[in-house]
C-alpha cells in the first residue's frame, strides 16, 4: 500500500439510509489516533458534511476499541522529535477534526463501543450525542504516563462531569465502564454492546425526520448558551432563529399549519411530515 493509500484506510465510511457511519479504523492499534489518521478524518469529514444523502453522522470504532487516544508513538515521540514546528502542525490536525465535529452541520452520535481513553474525549465532545455499550471502558489515562489532560480533555471533563467526579477522574487514572460514564453524564445512555448499534439507528431515524435547519441551529445553541449571561442568550436565541428563518421560510409554518389547519401531529409529540412541504 502506498503512503496516501495507508493514510486513507485510517478512516472507513459508509452511507445508508440517510446516516454516515463513519469509524476510526486502526483496530489493531486501538483506534489511537496518529497524525495521518487525523488528517484523513478531516477528509471524510469535509466530503460528507454537506451531501444530500446525509442527515445524520455516527463516529463508531472498528474493534475492540472507540479510540485509544492519541498515537504515543507517532503523535507523541515521533512528533516530538521532529521539533516544535511538527508538534503545532499535528495538534492543529487533531485539534482541526474535533472542532469541525463540535460544528458540524448535521447532527452528530458518538456510538461508543470499547476503549475510549484521554485525546479520545475530543472527538466524544465533538458529537452531539453519545451512546455507549456498557462493556465500553473510558479513561482519562494522562496521569498513568505523565502529563495533564490537554487537547481539551480537562476542560470536557468539567464540562460534562461534577466537580468531583472530574477530579476523581483526571488524577486517579481509573476507568469508568458505560454505565459509570451514563452516570456521570460522558454519555447519554449505556446499553449491552449487542444492543448498542440500533438503539443508535432509532435515534439517528428520529433525527432524521427533524427540520435539518432547526437541528442546525438547536445543536450550536445549546454549545453557545452555556457560556453566556441569560440576557446575552435571549438576545443571541433570538437572532439565531431570525437567521434560522432566513435559510428555512417554509419549515416552520408547515410545523405549524399541519399542527392547527390540519391537525395531523401534535409537535409535544413528534415532528411534522417533511415531505408535505411545499
Ligand atoms: N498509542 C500508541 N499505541 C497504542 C495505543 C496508544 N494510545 N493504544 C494501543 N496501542 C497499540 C499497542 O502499543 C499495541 O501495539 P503493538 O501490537 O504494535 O504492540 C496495539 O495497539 C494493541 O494494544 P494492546 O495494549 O496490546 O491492546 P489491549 O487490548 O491489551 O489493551 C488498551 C488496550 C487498554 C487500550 C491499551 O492498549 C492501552 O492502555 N492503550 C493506551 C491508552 C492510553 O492511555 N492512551 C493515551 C491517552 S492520553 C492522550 O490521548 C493524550
Amino acid at each position: 500500500m502506498s503512503e496516501s493509500q495507508t493514510e486513507q484506510a485510517t478512516v472507513a465510511f459508509e452511507v445508508c439510509e440517510g446516516i454516515a457511519w463513519v469509524k476510526f479504523n486502526r483496530p489493531e492499534k486501538r483506534n489511537c489516533m496518529n497524525p495521518p489518521l487525523n488528517r484523513q478524518m478531516m477528509r471524510v469529514l469535509d466530503e460528507l458534511e454537506f451531501r444530500d444523502d446525509v442527515g445524520v453522522l455516527v463516529l463508531a470504532g472498528e474493534g475492540s476499541a472507540w479510540s485509544a487516544g492519541m498515537d504515543l508513538k507517532e503523535y507523541f515521540r515521533e512528533t516530538e522529535a521532529k521539533g516544535m514546528g511538527a508538534v503545532r502542525q499535528a495538534q492543529r490536525e487533531s485539534y482541526g477534526w474535533w472542532r469541525r465535529l463540535r460544528w458540524y452541520q448535521k447532527p452528530t452520535i458518538a456510538m461508543v463501543n470499547g476503549w475510549c481513553f484521554g485525546g479520545g474525549y475530543g472527538p466524544l465532545f465533538g458529537c452531539d450525542l453519545a451512546f455507549a455499550a456498557e462493556e465500553a471502558q473510558f479513561g482519562l489515562s494522562e496521569i498513568n504516563w505523565g502529563i495533564l489532560p490537554g487537547g481539551g480533555a480537562t476542560k470536557i471533563a468539567v464540562e460534562l462531569m461534577t466537580f468531583r467526579n472530574a477530579m476523581y477522574h483526571a488524577l486517579m487514572g481509573e476507568t469508568i465502564d458505560g454505565k459509570k460514564a451514563a452516570e456521570w453524564g460522558l454519555v447519554n445512555e449505556a446499553l449491552p454492546l449487542g444492543a448498542l448499534k440500533d438503539r443508535v439507528t432509532e435515534v439517528a431515524r428520529v433525527l432524521l425526520q427533524k427540520n435539518p435547519v432547526a437541528l442546525k441551529a438547536t445543536k450550536d445553541a445549546i454549545r453557545r448558551v452555556g457560556e453566556m449571561t441569560y440576557d446575552n442568550a435571549e438576545d443571541f436565541l433570538v437572532r439565531a432563529q431570525e437567521a434560522a428563518n432566513s435559510f428555512d421560510n417554509d419549515g416552520r409554518k408547515e410545523g405549524i399549519r399541519q399542527f392547527i389547519d390540519d391537525k395531523t401531529y401534535k409537535p409535544g409529540l413528534g415532528s411534522y411530515d417533511k415531505s408535505k412541504q411545499k
